[in-house]
Parts: C-alpha cells; structure tokens; sequence
C-alpha cells in the first residue's frame, strides 16, 4: 500500500485536468496572439481560465496574470516593484516567509533596500501590531504569506492588509498553500497583490498566477520581470502555456466547487490523525492548532530522531511525507522556519510535515498512525 501525504509539496494532476490539457494540446495550440482563427481558439481557453481563476479568490478578472508558478509571481511582486523606484526604500516581510519572497528580498537588501523581517510567535504567527509599527514613510510593500508551508499557520490576512491600505501601502500575499484550502475573497480582504500556483490544487507544475488589483495597483506599480512581446497586458511576456493554463482554469474551477465539503473533510482526517499520535509523548506538534491552521496540514518535530530519517523509514514503508520544507529538503539546514518560531537547532532538524489530500481516506490514516507507532517503537528498541 502506497499513501501519498506530502500535497503541500505538489498534488497530483487530476485526470479531469489531464484530458482538458490533452484535448487543449490536440485542437487549441495555435498561438494566442495569432490574429487567424487557430488564435483565436487559443485566447477563448486562457480567457476562460482567467474567469475560472478570478472566481477561486472573486477577482477582477482583468487582474489575473498567468505565469510559471509561485516563484515567478513573488519574484515579480518583489522585484517589479523594487525596480520601479529610482533609489532604495523599504520593504517589510514576516520571518516565515517561501525562499520565493525570503530571496528576492534579501537580494534587495544586498542592493541598499531595508528590510523588516517581523517576528512571529511560538505558532508562527505575525502580531499585527508588529507590523503596523515597522511601517515607514518609506515603505513601498509588505509580503505576508497567507499560510506557511512547513507549519500550516494562517495569519490574520484582514487585519495585516487593512493596516497596510489605512497607510497606503501595497500589500501582497504568498497565497500558494492557502488557495484551494481555505476561502480566500479578494473583494472583502484587503489585498493588492496575490500569488498562486496551479500544482498545489491538482493542476499541473510551472503553471501559476498573479493576482493585481485593478483598482488599488496602479498600471505601472510593477516593471515586469520579463519583458518581450506584451502578452498578459504587458505584465509578463511569452507566449502564453495554452495547455497548462487551461489546466489550471479547469482546477481552480473545481476547487471552488470542493472548496467547502474538501475542506471539511481534509480538516476531520487531520484532527483524527493528531488524536491517534497523541499519545507519543516525543512527537510534538508545532505551529497553529484548529481554524488557525490548513485543514490538510500536520507537523511534528521528533524529541530524538532526524526529520529526514523519518522521512526515508515512511518512505520505506510506501508513505510520503516530507521534512521542514521539501522545495529545501535536498539541503541539510535545519528548518529556518522553526528556529524564527523558538524552535532549538535539534527541534528544528527533526521536523516534519504531512499534508492530506484528496485521495487520503479514513482507512488511510488508521495504516497511517499504525505505521508512525511501529517505526517509533522500533526506533526506541534499538
Ligand atoms: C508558500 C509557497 N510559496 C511559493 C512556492 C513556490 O511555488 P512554485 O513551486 O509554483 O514555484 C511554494 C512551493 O512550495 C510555496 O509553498
């Protein structure tokens, strides 16, 4: 028996994805901005798409943007508005943010720009307050992640956005893990700027978007990072992926639809998993505990056994989960996501993460939980 629990890492493309992309591939691969009717054809499915995406967070679908995937849409968030400023200003981010968002900025910070790396608490949270008083006359952007990756924290979205409109500051979200796992409404919240990825929610990899509001984000706020023929208002050049965002149309379609009953369901497995391993006294739970945290998501640290020996003994029998983060887990760093929440070196490298899906079944976490309680015994015999 093989079960798949590391969905925070990338989610198998569903099948109904695949024969879209397929069809999509077979009969509308003429070139988007073609003016023939091959062209044609193509634009309807990415303009399609671009309504099915802008539904999934009830966006202006003109503020869609495609791009390859989460990478690319913070990287443009960060670094298209940093190069629209003739000199150096300041950004502010949280200390628990992707390498996506974490990178770019330090980058920026290597180049003479500021950066406020605002703390968060032993669950991985960002205090609102905290950022309210980090704010300058100076600062141009703030980049929270809606929900962590390797710890399943939600922050408080409304409350870090409304500060950053009361002081007309743009604000973006690394909306990546949250999208498809929780409601995210761009008309209510108070959000600029937003990034998403397709394989996250059961479309395919190098495929993704970014959110700009039409309304609050002046046409030229950002310079795009690549620039060439124009396509996607100018935003991001190259003719577009037809297939792959057809793909990622159709599954944000049906994650919207799923949204509410998924959820819920994903969200019951977990906590009946949490309760079955609660009593391995060395296993510790870490970040956000009910409605604060992805309804997918668990983590742990072990009090003595490597994250990634973990890892590979699941592995061994046919599950998988990953350590820390798994875009770093070729690395062998101690999660820095940890050590910012309090967490000890020894803490940190023993983390793990296993994130549910729509394949995991009751039966599932019953085999689950039986297999953690014999690796652990086994490891404490030896
Ligand atoms: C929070 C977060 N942001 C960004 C990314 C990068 O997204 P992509 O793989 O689409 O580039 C990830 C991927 O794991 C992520 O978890």
């Amino acid at each position: 028996m093989q079960i798949y629990l590391d969905h925070g890492a990338t989610s198998p493309t569903r099948p109904e994805v695949i024969d879209l992309m397929t069809d999509v591939m077979r009969s509308q691969w003429g070139n988007p901005s073609s003016l023939h009717w091959w062209g044609e054809r193509s634009t309807m499915a990415i303009e399609r798409s671009r309504l099915q995406v802008a539904s999934l967070i009830n966006a202006d679908p003109e503020g869609i943007i495609f791009t390859s995937g989460g990478t690319e849409s913070d990287n443009m968030v960060l670094m298209g508005i940093a190069r629209q400023h003739q000199t150096p200003q300041h950004m502010v981010i949280s200390s628990v943010e992707h390498s996506a968002v974490r990178l770019p900025a330090q980058y920026l910070e290597q180049h003479g720009w500021e950066i406020t790396r605002l703390p968060v608490d032993r669950q991985g949270r960002v205090e609102p307050k905290d950022l309210a008083r980090s704010l300058r006359p100076n600062t141009v952007l703030v980049s929270i992640i809606a929900a962590q990756n390797e710890v399943g924290t939600i922050q408080p979205i409304e409350k870090l956005g409304q500060i950053c409109r009361n002081a007309n500051v743009l604000f973006h979200t690394d909306a990546v893990q949250a999208i498809g796992k929780m409601s995210i409404d761009v008309q209510t919240l108070p959000i600029d700027l937003l990034s998403l990825s397709a394989h996250k929610f059961y479309g395919t990899q190098g495929i993704g978007a970014l959110y700009i509001n039409p309304e609050t984000t002046k046409k030229r706020s950002l310079i795009p990072l690549i620039q060439g023929g124009g396509q996607e208002s100018g935003y991001r050049s190259g003719t577009q992926a037809v297939a792959a965002i057809s793909g990622l149309g159709l599954a944000a379609e049906l994650a919207e639809q799923e949204l509410f009953l998924e959820s819920a369901r994903l969200a019951k497995l977990r906590d009946r998993l949490y309760t079955l391993l609660a009593d391995i006294p060395d296993l510790i739970p870490t970040g956000a505990i009910g409605t604060d945290r992805l309804p997918h998501h668990l983590s742990f640290y072990h009090q003595h056994i490597d994250g990634r020996h973990l890892v590979r003994e699941m592995n061994f029998a046919g599950i998988a989960i990953s350590s820390g983060s798994a875009c770093s887990s070729g690395t062998i760093e101690p999660s820095s996501i940890l050590l910012v929440m309090g967490y000890s070196q020894t803490e940190a490298r023993n983390s793990i993460r296993l994130t549910l899906g729509k394949s995991n079944t009751d039966a599932d976490i019953e085999w689950i939980s039986l297999v953690i309680h014999q690796i652990l015994n086994r490891q404490e015999g030896l």
